[in-house]
């Protein structure tokens, strides 16, 4: 782990030290101006300041160059910061196809953290990952609006309920790392506290393989297979292709959808489990407009986990 700085606390993912770069490109043109524009007010407040009450100023015409160059210069300035600023945002969206995947879900007042294969939780309020390699949280909340923050690693999205939200990172490092959540979420907010506990490849192995059991510990998908069963999902939803009442869940993750208000979307795990839990939300094209029943709203974070993961499976 890197020591920090006295502006930074250390930078421990693959994309910490381009964002802290931008970030000192950004705080230090913006002191440089700043001194610029107070030293030239300081210095013509007092050459120019009114010797006598009949001290009248000449006539001034504008200095083009100059005009222009105070127009020119901070546009340059602006658009750097902002091409640079939107090729990061875009690296630190979207997330590497092969990333390690971790439900996160938040609540009043704590977080948990479920690894769909082999399906189990971590131990309370710890989250472990293997370093080197992009992992991927997929988060939601089971209450109220809340933000997961690791400072470290420079990544910080909303978790809300009722909907996915993602961010992912690569940790370069082994060690310790603090997570915050940084929307006041009521009286426990700022003990709404969590580590990232990285470890090396091999301790991750060994981690993954001493857990496992139970239903709760099922990896998500046979979850999910058993859910799909018992839920009677599949009177409607195929996995083989082929259409009943409702769309087959073959090929469907990661497919464009159109929907009967013309618009359309892709469908990644958020979508997914809108239409799981809304279902007319987004009708798609071809089926009837009164989509499935509203009936399937009382699943747990971990059932609606599993349904996604298994949907995903279908390919
Ligand atoms: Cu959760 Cu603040």
């Amino acid at each position: 782990m890197g020591d920090g700085s006295f502006w930074l606390p250390e930078a421990g993912s693959s994309l910490a030290s381009e964002l802290d770069v931008l970030f000192y490109f950004v705080i230090w043109v913006s002191t440089i101006i700043f001194v610029l524009v107070v030293a030239a007010m300081a210095y013509f407040t007092v050459k120019y300041r009114r010797k006598s009450p009949n001290e009248r100023p000449p006539l001034l015409h504008e200095h083009k160059l100059l005009e222009t160059a105070w127009i020119v210069i901070p546009t340059i300035l602006v658009l750097i910061v902002f091409t640079w600023g939107f090729r990061s945002y875009v690296k630190l969206t979207v997330a590497p196809a092969d990333a390690y995947e971790v439900y996160v879900e938040g609540y009043k007042w704590g977080w948990r953290f479920i690894h769909p294969d082999p399906g189990f939780e971590d131990p309370y309020a710890e989250l472990t990952v293997p370093v080197g390699r992009p992992i991927k949280l997929i988060m939601s909340s089971d209450d109220v609006l809340h933000s997961f923050f690791i400072p470290a690693f420079r990544v910080k999205h909303d978790v809300l309920p009722n909907r996915y939200t993602s961010l992912w990172f690569e940790a370069e490092e082994e060690g310790q790392y603090q997570v915050f959540c940084t929307e006041y979420c009521g009286t426990q907010h700022s003990g709404m506290l969590a580590e990232v506990n990285v470890v090396s490849e091999e301790e991750f192995a060994e981690y993954l393989s001493s857990r496992g059991g139970d239903l709760e510990t099922l990896p998500l998908v046979e979850h999910g297979e058993i859910l799909y069963g018992a839920q009677a999902c599949a009177n409607c939803h195929t996995v083989d292709g082929s259409s009943l009442v409702g769309p087959s869940f073959q090929g469907l993750f990661g497919a464009t959808r159109e929907f009967q208000d013309g618009t359309s979307a892709i469908a990644d795990e958020d979508y997914l489990r809108e239409s799981i839990i809304n279902p007319h939300a987004k009708a798609v094209v071809g089926y009837p407009a009164q989509g499935m029943p509203n009936t399937y709203q009382g699943f747990s974070e971990r059932e609606l986990s599993a349904l996604v993961e298994f949907i995903k499976a279908q390919e």
